[in-house]
């Protein structure tokens, strides 16, 4: 069982020929909603690849959509409180190489209350469970704090990546994940190597260039499987959340990053970031037509 506390975010994507320079101007190709956040997109990620979890998070008023598609994903919104802030947002570009800007307001997701993340604790207290979290909900110290106190191991995505909020948190994290940028941002902060972030494991996802997976002074090494990018939007969400679950379903590290990569190698191949999340089914089809 995982249990994510996590952000929920409505996602408004702009399709763009190419990024705004600063004080430009510039016509959109399209516009859609999707849902997205980090967290969500991991939850979906988890519950698509076979996993078991609970969310807790908060939306708004106006967060009957994102309930309704996170539970449609596979995501049961029982722990998602209702708060008086609206749901938490991104505005996104996304230009024709499928890479994306990506602005967020937290809204909701930094309304988490210390009684609501104890009671989801005290819930699931147990031998052998996660605790994921990511930098887009308020309570992060505590959620740790707490998840340690109980016995929970806790995997960690330190994204968007902020100093003052990723370096307090390391010492109690069992898994970090991040990307290439992410590490060498929080190498740089730390004054360290890169191999030398002390944490006793990390997965660090790296695009194209393929994921590692670092434990017990080994790394693993995943190529990226080719596709032609749409959307890069929640890929390594994808990765991380396909990647956790296959672990506490008993694969291997190997067999689980392959799994992963496959998943964010389709996850980029549709629009949206949530949305273009690809079931189980869809991974085992690609990973033997590819392999
Ligand atoms: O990682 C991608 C996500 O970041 C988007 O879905 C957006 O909501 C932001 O949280």
């Amino acid at each position: 069982m995982i249990l994510n506390f996590g952000s929920i975010n409505i996602d408004h994507v702009y399709r763009v020929a190419r990024m705004p320079a600063p004080g430009e101007t510039l016509a959109v190709k399209s516009y859609e909603r999707f849902l997205g956040g980090k967290g969500a997109n991991q939850s979906i990620a988890i519950a698509k690849s076979g996993g078991t979890l609970r969310h807790i998070g908060a939306v708004g008023a106006d967060g009957d959509w994102a309930l309704g598609k996170l539970n449609a994903a596979g995501v049961t919104p029982g722990f998602i409180s209702r708060v008086d802030t609206p749901t938490g947002h991104a505005v996104i570009c996304v230009d024709d190489a499928g890479e994306n800007q990506i602005l967020i307001c937290g809204g909701a997701n930094h309304a988490l209350t210390q009684p609501q993340v104890n009671a989801a604790l005290d819930a699931a207290t147990g031998l052998g469970h996660w605790v994921l979290l990511q930098n887009e909900t308020n309570l992060t110290t505590e959620i740790v704090r707490e998840a340690k106190a109980r016995g929970f191991r806790v995997a960690y995505s330190a994204a968007p990546f902020v100093a003052e909020r990723t370096l307090p948190l390391l010492e109690a994290v069992d898994l970090l994940a991040v990307n290439a940028l992410e590490a060498e941002a929080l190498a740089r902060a730390m004054n360290v190597q890169l191999k030398d972030l002390p944490v006793p494991s990390l997965l660090m996802t790296r695009g194209e260039d393929g994921a590692i997976f670092r434990a017990d002074g080994e790394d693993i090494e995943q190529p990226a499987f080719p596709v032609n990018p749409v959307d890069t939007t929640g890929a390594g969400d994808t990765f991380l959340g396909a990647f956790l679950a296959r672990l506490t379903t008993g694969d291997e590290p190997a067999e689980a990053l392959k799994f992963a990569s496959a998943a964010s190698a389709l996850q980029i191949t549709r629009p949206g970031a949530a949305d273009a999340i690809p079931s189980q089914g869809d991974v085992e089809q690609f990973l033997k037509e590819r392999l």
